[in-house]
Order: C-alpha cells, then structure tokens, then sequence
C-alpha cells in the first residue's frame, strides 16, 4: 500500500515538473510526448516515415516508455498494415479505408494521396508537424498547441498545394483523435432540436461509425460539436473520459468510428457533405481547431477542464473576462411591439430590481411589425422610435443600467428595402425556388460586398448609439447554398468563406468597439460552439424558458460548456411553450445557475413577487462568481425522469460553495436525498445559510468541509411537492 502511495506521488511530482516542458521530442526514437496535467498525448515517425499515434491517457513522465513507431506486418491481403496502425493524420490514398482526415483530387483525376513525414518546428507550448505526399508537393501541416495547466490539447492542419496544378479539397478534416487500443467504449453526446437543445446520450460504440454533423449552415440545434468517450465505466466523478469539441460555427463533421482492429478513432473538421475547396497553386486551406483532454476522474472533472479553459483561454476577455451583468430581455414581454414609452416602463421597472443591463429585442427597426418584413433593413423605426434610440439610451442610463440591442445581420426578409435593391445577395442557386424559413433568407456573408455590408451597418451602428452589448440572433437553417457569381469549380467556398467572414465581422467589431459585449443566439442553442465563443461573451441556450425544462438542458449544456456563458431567464407563468405554471421562487433559482436573466413582463408582478425577485437578484451577485466561475459538480441529474437534481458550485479558492437543489414532484413521501458535498477544504470550517428554503432540524449552523462531503447536508423534511426549489450557499469561516 505505502509503495502504491509512494509510486503515485512520484508519478504525480515527475507529471508536475513536466509540464514545465510541455512538449518533449525524442530524437533517437522520433516520438513526441505533449504533456498537461492531466495528460499525456504521444506520437512517433515509423521506419516508413508514417507518424503514428502511440498514447493518450493519464500523465506519463518517463519518455523512455514510449517505444518508437513501429510498422505492422499484414494480418490478411484483406487486413493490410495501414488499418492496423493508428496514423495520426490520414489522407485516403493507399491501403486506408477507414475515415480519412485528407482527401483530394487532382487535375488530371488522381485522387491517390499518402503522407509522410519531413519536418517539425517545436516551440515552448506548440508544434508544427510537416507531412507530404510521398511524390506531390501536396503539404499538411498539423499544428499542436498544448495547454499544460489547463489539460487542454489543441488540433488544426493547413492544408497546402505546393504543385503546379490545382486541387480540389474534398475533406478537410482538423483532427483524427485514436483512443487506446480496446473494445467497449461508450460515446456520450449532446443533441437536441429547437426549445429542447443539449440533451445527454450516452450509448455503446459498435463496429462502423457513428456521424455527429450539421448540414443546416450553422452549428444547429440538432447536434452540438462535442464529444466524449468513456470505456464504459466511467460515472460522474470516477473512471477515464476522453473529450473533444470542435470550434466551427458552420458545417461540421464529427466522426466516431470502430475499426475491426480495437481501434476508436474520432475525426472532425469541416463537413464532406457537398464539400469541395480549390486551391490554386501555392494556396492552402486552415481547418478548424479541434480541442480535446483527458480526465481520469470521470464527465465532472473533464467538463470543469473544459469549463476553466472556455473562460480563460476562448472567452474575448480570456481570464479579465468578467462575470455577467445581470439582464433584462424585452421579448418575451413585448415581442415586436416594442416602442420608446413601453421599453422606457419596462426599463425603469427592471432597473428597481437591480437589473445592470437593459435589452430592446426585435421589433426596433425597418418595418418590422412582425417576422414578414424589415430584415435588412437597420434603420429606426421612426414610428417607434421618434426621436432615434438616444431617449431610450439615456433613460437607461439614467437609471444606472447599460443598453443592450437585438441585431440579425445575416438575414433578410423578402419584404425589405434592402432586398428590393440587392436580390443577388441571398444563397439561392439560380432559376430555383428560395425557400423562406420564418419569411426569411440567408445573405451570402461569404460575398465581400455582403461582408462589407454587414460590418458597415453595425460599426455605424454601435458608433451613433452607446450601446453595450449586442444580441446577435440567427433565425433559420440554409437552403439552396449557391453562389453563382463565382465559377462553378469556386462555388462550394461559400461553406469556409461564410463562416470566417462572420467571425472576421466580430473580431472587427470587437476591435472597433472593445466595450461592446455580444451573445451568440440562433433561434436559442443553434449557434454554440468554441469556434463563435471566441468572439462572443455568452449564448442564448434555447427559446424554452421553461424552469423545469432547462434544468435538463442546462445539465447537458455544462457537459461542454462553462455556466458562465450560460444566459439564462426568468420568465412568465404558466410558461407559454408547456403551459406549465411554477413559482416565481422555483424560476429563479432555475435561472441562478447560469448567467442570471430577467425575461418576464415586470409590469405585471405582484409586490410579493417583485419583493422575492429583488432579495434573490441582490443574494445572485453575492455569489455569482463562485456558480459561474467555481468548479461545478452535478450531485444529482435531473435526466431520465429523476425526482429530484442537484448541483453544486465551488470556488477556486474553496472558500466559498453553492448549492440549488430542485424537486420535480414528490412521491410517497420520499425524503430528499442526504447531499455530500463535494470539493470543499476538508479541515476548513463553512456556515451554512440558506438562500430559499430550510437544512434539517439539528443541521449545525458551521461544520468542517470533512462534515459536508462526508457526512452531507439534509434538507428540510417539508421540502416536498411539485416544481420546488431550495438554495444554500456556505462560507469558510
Ligand atoms: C429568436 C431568439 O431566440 C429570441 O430570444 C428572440 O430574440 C427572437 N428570435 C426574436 O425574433
């Protein structure tokens, strides 16, 4: 047992010193060790000049382990060596039938493509790995980043044709990530559809593959970018996870793929799907970064990895990001009928509650009295807005709040000026039917006048108004995705040139305007995705405000992404999606887990309810930075119709913990379940206060955290019913 002790100390001592030096190339045996703190990745060129990958697991701190690449011999003529290693970037050429990472076609039809190594430039936390065709000068260069302290590793590849003629890209993938050897693992993932996004599967990986992807233009609803894999034992706090989640806001791919050679390989980066990239002599393509990291303590320590390196590493403001104001959202108060005396009540009512940031939804400009018409058109709307937006603005700020605005600068409605006078702006083949979604159309942002056009209208607009934040909606799925201007070899560019040009506008705004802040929404969840959070601030998660139901989806939000970009409203009973009526008391703290939103018609609270939202809006922003910004843990699921849920929050520097603990309904009288806390300073002493609702009669009021995790809290007996929620938060003393 003492040698066990010692043995794991030394490993833990050498895995901390590593990360001193994150990348570790051995020159002898040509293999490469990128090492975090909670991980090691490892590969090596074999005698072909084939780089191989070799390990990816728990931290290693003894290169010498690692043997060099090794060629394999054939099992069968129907079995060859190159489905038996495990390459780390493989282009389909030669013996691979697997998913390839790289496909291309040549001018003259050859379509044959096998990589191999020729250099590699190393610096103190990347690595650049050259890969060439062995005859063509057709270049890949893999590109590693590693984030020692973050257990983060992050993928892209560029692309290069260096030939004289030209090639046609027809999979460009950013990674292909190989699991140790084995059978059994099992695929967890998050899918959805619009008002009930980000719902868990798990389900055990079989022979052939399995396609996670989007076709719809944009991230979608339907499938969120990331993955996790187990090897079948892994719970919320125990056994090896292996994640991933891919930073591209367009079509996307993520393939998992079961060999019959115990081989788990997941490759992503841009969607095949009608894919086909020219490059011309002397360009090259970038593909998306693919980040991924290992946990051997289960989905609870691999989501607080992703969570810290989101904010510190993703997020615009990176670690001086700050915590979210807390804010109002006209929409579902006033939909399109928003005009300068409705927002001016509404404003001042919100501002009493102690709201930071007030935001006017849709309805403010062109002639837009409903969702037929106005898009594109980004004027005031001067029957609604006499006197422009500058009354509005200053009456907000008057009262202490900043001002936030709804924009859409992707789409245009039919009924618009702005189609009117530019009809060849829109993704549309040609002589074909435009299908309309919400009586709109999607403006091809990969044209430059379209792009310049986008980037005017908002630079113009955030430079007349002080405005502080902007809610960036997205409503519809692409159809038709022509862009006939270009010739027909050039065509298919509109899935790359849309999606950097959108992140080009932002990271222009942002440059322009670097008080403003942005949220990311799509008709809710659409839009989420490392690649759009590195120029947006938080997301919108879905359209369903329902309390209960975002308890769920906000369970399977956290699996990938930090509650801190995690808006959140409270918003009217019944609810209008489910019809579900819940109390004011259960909707806050359905909120307060995430980034706290106002999204009700305050108009109509009672004095009661005003009173309640007031006290919980003001304790919120007492520990809003421990719920948001502390390490997590999911004591309780609310998935597969469980009576009750639970989370719990942790500070960084333990001092401070929240917990929110919900019912959904009681039955025969059964108690809440005893909560053992989790990541609290065993020999620190915390007192306990309530936020809503009761501890046990007898709970002591201060107690060690060895008590809370070892012992646990109870709640209150009569903490029982349908649709009830209780918070505590402790202190350290
Ligand atoms: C969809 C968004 O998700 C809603 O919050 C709201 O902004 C509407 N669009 C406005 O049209």
């Amino acid at each position: 047992m003492r040698h066990i002790a010692s043995l794991s100390l030394l490993v833990a001592l050498a895995a901390s010193s590593l990360t001193a030096q994150s990348i570790q190339y051995v020159e002898s045996r040509k293999i490469w060790l990128l090492t975090t703190r909670d991980s090691t990745y490892a590969m090596g060129v074999d005698p072909e000049g084939t780089l191989q990958h070799l390990y990816w697991g728990a931290p290693l701190w003894r290169a010498d382990d690692v043997p060099a690449a090794a060629v394999r011999r054939e099992l069968s003529s129907f079995d060859p060596p190159a489905m038996l290693q495990r390459e780390e970037f493989p282009a389909w050429g030669g013996t691979r039938y697997y998913e390839p990472a790289l496909k291309v076609t040549r001018a003259d039809g050859n379509r044959d493509v096998v990589l191999r190594y020729v250099s590699h430039q190393m610096r103190e936390s990347s690595l650049d790995i050259t890969l060439k065709d062995i005859r063509d000068d057709i270049q890949v260069v893999l590109h590693y980043r590693v984030y020692p302290d973050h257990g983060i590793l992050e993928r892209s590849a560029t692309i290069r044709n260096e030939t004289a003629q030209p090639l046609m890209v027809e999979s460009a993938q950013s990674a292909t990530w190989n699991l140790p050897a084995g059978e059994g693992y099992q695929l967890t993932y998050l899918t959805g559809r619009w008002a009930a996004e980000t719902q868990v599967n798990h389900e055990a990986i079989h022979q052939g593959m399995k396609v996670l992807e989007s076709r719809k233009g944009h991230t979608s609803h339907n499938i969120n970018p990331w993955f996790a894999i187990d090897a079948g034992d892994a719970g919320e706090e125990h056994g090896s996870v292996w994640f991933g989640a891919l930073a591209w806001s367009g079509n996307w791919r993520i393939t998992v793929e079961q060999t019959p050679y115990q081989q788990v390989r997941v490759t992503g980066g841009l969607n095949t799907f009608d894919f086909a990239y020219p490059l011309k002599p002397g360009e090259a393509l970038d593909t998306p970064a693919f980040y991924a990291g290992y946990s051997a303590q289960g989905f609870g320590a691999a989501s607080r990895l992703l969570h810290r390196f989101e904010r510190e590493e993703i997020a615009p403001g990176g670690l001086s990001s700050r915590v979210r104001p807390v804010l109002y959202n006209s929409w579902e108060a006033t939909t399109f009928n928003v005009n300068e005396a409705g927002q001016k009540v509404l404003a001042t009512t919100a501002a009493k509650l102690g709201v930071e940031l007030f935001v006017m939804d849709d309805g403010w400009f062109g002639q837009r009295k409903d969702d037929h018409a106005g898009l594109g058109d980004w004027y005031v709307n001067p029957e609604k807005f006499p006197h422009s937006l500058k009354p509005l603005i200053d009456k907000v700020h008057a009262l202490g709040m900043d001002f936030g605005l709804w924009v859409e600068p992707e789409m245009v409605n039919p009924d618009s000026d702005l189609y009117r006078k530019h009809p060849d702006w829109v993704l549309s083949f040609p002589g074909r039917p435009r299908s309309e979604q919400r009586n709109q159309l999607v403006l091809n942002l990969a044209r430059p006048d379209v792009r310049d056009y986008v980037l005017g209208f908002l630079d113009k607009l955030l430079s007349e108004n002080d405005i502080a934040f902007l809610k960036w909606d997205y409503n519809r799925n692409w159809t038709e995705p022509g862009w006939d201007q270009l010739p027909a070899s050039e065509q298919k560019r509109v899935y790359v040139e849309f999606t950097r040009n959108l992140y080009a506008i932002l990271a222009e705004l942002r440059h322009r305007h670097p008080k403003v802040e942005f949220e990311s929404c799509s008709g809710g969840g659409g839009r989420v995705d490392l690649g759009i959070l590195r120029y947006v601030d938080e997301v919108w998660p879905s359209d369903n405000t329902d309390p209960f139901d975002r308890l769920t989806q906000q369970d399977g939000f956290t699996y990938a992404y930090t509650p801190q970009i995690m808006m959140a409203w409270v918003t009217d009973s019944p609810h209008w999606l489910n019809k579900r009526s819940t109390s004011l008391s259960y909707r806050m703290l359905s909120s307060m887990q995430g980034s706290l939103g106002i999204g009700a018609n305050i108009a109509n609270w009672s004095p009661e309810e005003f009173a309640l939202a007031k006290r919980l809006i003001s304790e919120y922003r007492q520990v809003q930075t421990t719920i948001v910004q502390g390490d997590l843990y999911r004591l309780i699921s609310p998935r597969n119709g469980s009576e009750f849920s639970v989370t719990q929050t942790v500070n960084p520097e333990k001092t401070q913990s929240v917990v929110f603990a919900f019912i959904h309904s009681t039955q025969q009288g059964r108690l809440f379940p005893r909560l053992k806390l989790k990541g609290l300073d065993p020999v620190a002493e915390y007192a306990l206060s309530p936020i809503v609702g009761k501890p046990r009669t007898g709970t002591p009021p201060v107690a060690s955290g060895a008590w809370w995790m070892n012992h646990g809290l109870d709640l209150d007996d009569g903490f029982r019913g349908d649709f009830q929620g209780a918070a505590f938060r402790l202190d350290k003393q």
